[in-house]
């Protein structure tokens, strides 16, 4: 038999109507007509249990691509790591084609939402495989790396040195886990200065010979939808993020979901997701998968608002 006791059901509830208006107060950027959210509730609770438990049992997984990185910048298109390559210095005029035409026909399968993600694995390998081989045949040189991303368009999102600062004073370990080039990857937040001791990355890294020039990439290859392969081969035994529960986790494809599949008995997972491209198509699914969805949000203000809640100890009780 159900016993329902006013006295103490009611306090329950206006304490959970309190807490909603917490929320509302201490993190106003939720509030944002970009933000989309199915169960507001579950993400106000699992944030105030990530605030209790405090800074050192937080670790931040994030993408990079599309996610760290701005999507567009006055209706251009940022180049992800891939495309910072297509710089003169690196490849010649016929892999630059060669890498837009896959692009063009990649990049759609991607994003497709009418495709599951068994569908599109197969794909894409087919993409990175046929880049990295192109990549391979131009000998890019290693010395070059560092002038092509001074020389591209590559754009950190709005408010990034607010999240990068925030995460190294708290001593929260950070892992940016990419499936983009990760010797690019370390220079676009290097030229940032950003690159900082909390900061780890699992990428695609360049293997290059004794003379500098690229031969080959190193281990298993990383594509946009077999995370999980390398967040339990790899992210699994990084020591940093061991004793850390609660995990803030930011990416921008349904694919990113399997980067804390590495993180043994996590207590609270937080997923934010991008939505930057083909909203309407995608919507959906978006606010099925993530727990807070940023349509065309191209600032780190919502995650560096709810990083600025869960690590303040002005909040706590
Ligand atoms: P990410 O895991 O850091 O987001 O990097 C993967 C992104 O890189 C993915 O969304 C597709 C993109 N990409 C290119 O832009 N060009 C390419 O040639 C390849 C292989 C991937
Ligand atoms: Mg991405």
């Amino acid at each position: 038999m159900i016993y329902h006791i006013p006295s103490i059901y009611t306090p329950v509830r206006s304490v959970l109507a309190i807490w909603h208006q917490l929320t509302k107060a201490e993190i106003p950027e939720l509030a944002k007509c970009s933000v989309l959210m199915r169960e507001r509730s579950r993400v106000e609770e699992t944030i105030y249990a990530m605030q209790r438990a405090g800074a050192g049992s937080l670790q931040v997984i994030s993408d990079f691509d599309m996610t760290l990185t701005r999507f567009a910048h006055n209706g251009k298109r940022v180049p992800t790591t891939h495309n910072i390559l297509d710089n003169q210095l690196l490849i010649d005029e016929d892999c630059t084609k060669k890498m837009r035409e896959l692009l063009n026909t990649y990049y759609p399968i991607e994003i497709d939402a009418s495709r599951t993600a068994e569908e599109k694995l197969p794909l894409m390998v087919e993409w990175w495989t046929k880049v990295h081989k192109l990549l391979i045949s131009q000998r890019i040189r290693k010395d070059m790396l560092a002038q092509a991303v001074r020389e591209s368009s590559a754009m950190l999102r709005d408010g990034y040195k607010v999240f990068f600062d925030r995460l190294t004073e708290q001593q929260v370990p950070l892992l940016i886990f990419s499936a983009g080039v990760g010797d690019v990857l370390e220079e676009v937040i290097r030229q940032n200065h950003v690159f900082l001791p909390n900061v780890h990355v699992i990428s695609n890294y360049m293997d290059f010979d004794q003379t500098g020039v690229l031969r080959a990439f190193k281990g298993q290859l990383i594509h946009t939808f077999n995370k999980r392969e390398g967040a339990l081969s790899h992210a699994a035994g990084l020591r940093a993020l061991q004793g850390r529960p609660n995990v803030l986790l930011l990416g921008d494809s349904l694919g990113d979901l399997t980067m804390a599949d590495g993180v043994s008995q996590h207590q609270n997972l937080l997923t934010i997701g991008f939505l930057n491209d083909q909203v309407d198509e995608r919507k959906e699914s978006y606010m099925n998968s993530f727990d807070i969805v940023l349509v065309k949000d191209e600032t780190m203000d919502v995650p560096n608002a709810i990083l600025r809640y869960i690590t303040s100890s002005r909040y706590r009780k």
